[in-house]
């Protein structure tokens, strides 16, 4: 048996050869995803759930649609609600990215960007992040862009997994015009936006809306598991998109949708709440690299990830260093290899985790980076 030729690029994600195979009493600092609870307002909203639980339309609950855009500054036509910000992602590839055509995608960057290229039958081509805290680089994005005339799609990642990097205003709004000129879909992934340390990352919505941007409750509405995303955009790029992703799911399961609408409408009290959590976890972090290693860190633009560098004995095989650690520490970090060439000196160390767990995590590394 052999699945869909247009399969035939598309490998597991790398993240799960490290996850899987976790052995018992390892500490996990290789998923990303909050561990503080649900929020309270989130919690209630399920419980309160009544009467019939119907489907909704393929474009989503009008009035968490509604709550959406008056979060993005967007009118109710410009929301499409999805499956998680990873079901926007892949209604838009599906929707506009052609096969034998171009994907451009951040590196280091998210491992679905590649993924959803090839599903699209196309081609991921990676633009490379700044040296300096892998930040947006807008020249070498345009660099890449003018180079590569088959480009059906570009995304961005600000501020980005695994780096943590953002970017500013000026780099976005040149990378919004080149996009424009060319006809090519922009889509800016904005899932980590709202974790920021100190200055809160630019939106695509804050240069055009003719791009669209993407996003979910999974990180600063701290409920990956509601699974409700969205996709905020020009009418024009969502339309085809709602299509996919209504043959794709119908709809995402609506008590999700009622809890994620409670979560939009108490936005001050959670995000602010989730950016404290991330900032005691930070500096639980930072203090215990620099007691363990002496190092000294900065955070990063946005995000609950901190890109480490790797010791330099590591680079040539990160992916055997960190199974390594993983094994033999107990720690279990993931490897930037994983995320592109471009992440091969560093491992991304996500401090979702608990203030014990990031302590006696660092702990364990420690000997590792000063073999
Ligand atoms: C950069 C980025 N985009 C999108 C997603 C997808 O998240 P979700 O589908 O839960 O919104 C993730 C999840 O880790 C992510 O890190």
């Amino acid at each position: 048996m052999n699945p869909a030729s247009r399969l035939s690029l598309l490998k597991p994600s790398p993240i799960r050869a490290i996850t899987d195979g976790t052995p018992p009493g390892a500490i996990p600092l290789g998923l990303g995803e909050p561990t503080w609870d649900l929020p309270e307002v989130g919690r209630k909203a399920l419980l309160r759930a009544s009467g019939p639980c119907p489907y909704v339309p393929h474009a989503g609950l009008t009035e968490l649609r509604r709550a959406v855009g008056a979060f993005h500054g967007a009118h109710l036509d410009e929301v499409l609600i999805t499956t998680g910000s990873q079901g926007a992602l892949f209604a838009l590839f599906q929707a506009w990215v052609n096969p034998g055509t171009k994907v451009l995608v951040p590196d280091p960057g998210f491992v679905a960007y590649p993924a959803l290229a090839f599903m699209a039958g196309a081609e991921p081509v990676p633009y490379r992040l700044s040296a300096e805290r892998f930040r947006l680089d807008a020249d070498e994005l345009i660099r890449v862009l003018e180079a590569t005339p088959e480009t059906s799609a570009v995304v961005l990642n600000l501020p980005s997994n695994p780096t943590g990097g953002g970017g500013d205003l000026d780099a976005l709004r040149r990378v919004a015009e080149a996009c424009t000129a060319r006809g090519v879909l922009l889509i800016s992934d904005e899932v980590y936006r709202d974790l920021h340390f100190g200055v809160r990352a630019p939106s695509l919505r804050d240069v055009t809306d003719r791009g669209v941007v993407t996003s979910s409750v999974s990180k600063g509405w701290g409920a990956p598991g509601l699974r409700v995303g969205w996709a905020v955009g020009d009418p024009a790029w969502l339309a085809p998109a709602r299509v996919v992703h209504g043959y794709a799911v119908t709809g995402t399961a609506t008590p999700a949708q009622w809890a994620a609408l409670a979560l939009l409408e108490h936005s001050d009290a959670v995000l602010a709440e989730a950016r404290a959590a991330v900032q005691l976890r930070w500096e639980a972090l930072a203090s215990a690299l620099r007691e363990e290693l002496g190092q000294v860190v900065t955070p990063p633009d946005g995000t609950f990830y901190h890109f480490m560098a790797l010791p330099p004995a590591a680079h040539a095989d990160p992916l055997a260093f960190a199974l390594k650690l993983r094994d033999e520490a107990k720690v279990v970090l993931i490897p930037g290899l994983a995320f592109g060439e471009g992440g091969r000196g560093h491992a991304r160390l996500s401090f979702a985790a608990t203030p014990e767990q990031l302590r006696e995590g660092v702990r364990r590394l420690a000997p590792y980076w000063k073999a």
